[in-house]
């Protein structure tokens, strides 16, 4: 496998069709062309064959993926990883799918994999829109983390957001009963937004105690890289925890 489409090591994203192509909704990210480190490019050379799941548009069979049955996590956008990798050391008893399109965020994380020996994670380098569209079946997840989304600050490209009616019903669908949507951002408006979006959604029900309807940063989330940036710039963090209610 070669994820470089240059031997310069330019890259452009392997396994998604263009933004905005012909058979596409609106995408929440745009290619990046960028550059992998030589320790990057090794580690998704010889890890995406062993802990890569190639995407396919027919449901995943994740205790055939996994070995076993477990309860899984599914994180979207993972970015450099690091994060991921750490959650998934922290709960072997846990099953975790990572799914980004960055090549060299999948990169960074089969290095972690790889030289943490993580057997309980595996990644998906495709848009997470389709992933849980086509690989995700109804009432499969515990968890699913979604952790500093792109907010796309302007008006104009609201409309990339992840967080978004459409996509949060088929999120609250791959839910588990009682499974926990977890969401966090460090984008003010965003957050609103995200509030607005996750409690008008009948699946969903906030775990929130308090009256502003956010979450404390449960024990499970370290800090993230993005999150780090965003408060070195003096933003605030909001954590936005929802459960699938019982009985839907
Ligand atoms: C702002 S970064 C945050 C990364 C990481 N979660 C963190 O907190 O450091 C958002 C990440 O989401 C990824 N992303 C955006 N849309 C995606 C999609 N539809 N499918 C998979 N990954 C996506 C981007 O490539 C990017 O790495």
């Amino acid at each position: 496998m070669d994820p470089s489409t240059s031997p310069g090591g330019s890259f452009q994203h392997p396994a998604v069709s263009p933004v905005g192509g012909p058979s596409s909704h609106i995408r929440s990210f745009v290619h990046r062309r960028g550059h992998l480190t030589p320790s990057q490019r090794e580690a998704w050379q010889t890890g995406m064959p062993r802990w890569g799941l190639p995407w396919q548009p027919q449901p995943l069979d994740l205790e055939r993926v996994f070995g076993r049955e477990a309860p899984r996590v599914l994180e979207i956008g993972f970015g450099m990883g690091e994060t991921t990798a750490q959650i998934a050391a922290a709960s072997p008893e846990t099953d975790f799918i990572g799914v980004e399109v960055y090549t060299a965020g999948c990169g960074a994380l089969l290095r972690r994999i790889a030289d943490q020996q993580l057997t309980n994670l595996r990644i998906i380098q495709h848009d997470a829109m389709e992933v849980i569209r086509e690989m995700i079946q109804e009432a499969t997840l515990d968890r699913i983390q979604v952790f500093f989304p792109d907010p796309w600050p302007k008006a104009r490209h609201h409309k990339r957001r992840l967080i978004r009616p459409d996509f949060v019903e088929e999120l609250a669908n791959r839910l588990k009963p009682a499974g926990i949507l977890h969401c966090a951002t460090d984008w003010a408006p965003y957050a609103d937004v995200m509030r607005e979006v996750l409690s008008a959604n009948p699946t969903l029900q906030t775990q929130s105690t308090t009256p502003d309807g956010f979450a404390p940063r449960p024990t499970y989330r370290p800090l993230t890289r993005f999150e780090s940036r965003g408060l070195r710039l003096g933003h605030e963090v909001f954590d936005l925890v929802y459960e699938r209610r019982k009985g839907l």
